[in-house]
């Protein structure tokens, strides 16, 4: 019943209106939430339990050559420690702003609305002709929405697919599956136009899940959007992303951008632009990093990370930009850097988690292509444990092991303008407004 109100809510107020060119967006109130962080035993749980699911999302792809991307990674990494400098003309800002702000062909920005406090955020879709709710997921390749036919409790409190009712769905019939938490997602795949913002992707490979994982029970979304490359996605062996499918039928120019809105900030309103970039949204330049090859993920090099402008690491780290992920996941020894300039954190070795205090002042920044993105102490801080105490934010965890990789998640993501840039395969940031 919450479920259906708040799906309620979603369609009244995801508006979709494409720029051609221009137009205003309209602004919307987003509606106060009643605090999740209220049980403090909850916190740690909850911490403990977003690392896992992390891990097992990232445990999906068993065919990737760790060799072989460590060796990618070696090499940007290592050219980006080198060429600190020289790092941002390296890269090449190849799509000016201006080109990209004044495109009046396949450009279209439209709000999303975030799940609880800034733990993912979502948009309208309409597959056929019947609407659903999509999980933003930059960390992730696979669309799906729950069949008609599925069983599970995640299915029954969220909207599913009735194939026979959408004209315009041909069935395909191929088995797939993704893990997730402590479960999984599987089905078979179909097609049909999938309609987001004002652009329709015509006949999308999707899947309709007939099994989905307690994980997605809480959710106010009814399935997940994958945007990382086609190469991840577990569908017909790397099946076109809804993305790369608007791409390739000449809908939107080959971008995305996402301003991910902060629940404190509630005259704020988060956007997806398809195409380009919401210039309301952000100052100043976008600054690109360029994407490690190999993983299918957007995955870049983070220069370094700094607490109170101090730096911490010594050596660049491959970072996968992951909307989908809430905080911020990183190797354990870097975490243990980071926390050792924070004043008064300590380590909860039965948990792995640090706790820091709830009234710390320390600003996080994150190096990308030579500009620092700063984490604000507000968004350092995940949840109280106590009147005092904190979990940070700053998870320890091993990504994809060995490799040394940081998951960069809404901690840092709702704190910058991102410009996901699939035609040249980079990222860029900006400052948001
Ligand atoms: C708080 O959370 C813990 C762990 O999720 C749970 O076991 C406990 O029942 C919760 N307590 C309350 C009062 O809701
Ligand atoms: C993984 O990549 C390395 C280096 O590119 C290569 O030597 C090795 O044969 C690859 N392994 C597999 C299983 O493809
Ligand atoms: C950036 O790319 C453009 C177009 O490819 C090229 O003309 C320009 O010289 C490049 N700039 C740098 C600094 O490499
Ligand atoms: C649900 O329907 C699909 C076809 O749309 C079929 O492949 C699958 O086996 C069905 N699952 C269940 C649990 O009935
Ligand atoms: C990276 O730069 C740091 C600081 O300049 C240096 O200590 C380290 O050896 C460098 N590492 C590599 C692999 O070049
Ligand atoms: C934070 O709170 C503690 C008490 O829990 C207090 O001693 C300390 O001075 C406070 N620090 C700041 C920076 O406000």
């Amino acid at each position: 019943m919450k479920l259906g109100f708040l799906f309620i809510i979603s369609v009244i107020t995801i508006n979709s209106i494409c720029a051609y060119p221009n137009k205003q967006l309209p602004t919307i109130n987003l509606v106060k939430r009643v605090s999740v962080a209220t049980n403090y035993t909850n916190a740690i749980v909850k911490a403990v339990r977003m690392r896992q699911a992390a891990i097992n999302k990232y445990s999906n792809y068993p065919e990737l050559n760790l060799t072989s991307i460590s060796n990618e990674i070696s090499s940007v990494t290592a050219s980006a420690n080198k060429t600190l400098s020289d790092i941002a003309s390296n890269i090449n800002g190849t799509i000016s702003d201006n080109i990209l702000s004044k495109s009046t062909k396949g450009k279209c920005t439209f709000n999303i609305k975030n799940i609880q406090q800034d733990e993912a955020y979502y948009a309208e879709i309409i597959i056929g002709n019947q609407k659903f709710s999509c999980l933003l997921d930059t960390g992730s390749s696979n669309l799906w929405i729950p069949n008609k036919n599925c069983t599970s409790a995640s299915c029954q409190n969220h909207n599913s697919f009735e194939s026979s009712k959408s004209p315009t769905f041909k069935s395909e019939g191929n088995p797939w599956s993704i893990l997730y938490g402590s479960g999984s997602a599987s089905g078979v795949t179909g097609k049909d136009n999938i309609k987001i913002g004002q652009v329709t992707a015509e006949d999308q490979i999707f899947g309709l899940a007939d099994l989905v994982s307690d994980v997605f029970l809480p959710l106010e979304s009814d399935g997940n959007c994958g945007m990382a490359f086609d190469s991840l996605n577990t569908m017909d062996s790397g099946a076109p992303t809804l993305v790369s499918t608007l791409i390739n039928q000449n809908k939107i120019n080959p971008l995305f951008s996402f301003h991910c809105s902060h629940y404190l900030d509630f005259d704020d309103q988060g956007t997806l632009t398809l195409g380009g970039v919401d210039e309301s949204k952000f100052t100043g330049e976008i600054t690109y990093s360029p994407v490690i090859p190999g993983t299918g993920f957007w995955s870049i090099p983070l220069i370094d990370a700094l607490v109170n402008g101090e730096p911490t690491l010594n050596l660049a780290r491959p970072a996968i930009i992951d909307t989908g992920t809430t905080l911020l996941m990183i190797p354990p020894d870097d975490a243990a850097a980071i926390h050792k300039q924070i004043p008064g954190s300590e380590y909860d070795s039965q948990d792995s988690i640090y706790i820091i205090p709830c009234n710390t002042t320390a600003v996080v920044s994150l190096n990308f292509g030579g500009v620092e993105y700063n984490i604000p102490p507000r968004d350092l801080i995940f949840s109280p444990i106590s009147g005092t105490q904190c979990v940070s934010s700053i998870i320890p965890a091993y990504i994809l092991e060995p490799l040394p990789i940081w998951l960069c998640g809404q901690t840092f993501l709702k704190n910058v303008y991102s410009v996901f840039d699939v035609g040249n395969k980079q990222v860029g940031f900006a400052h948001s407004k």
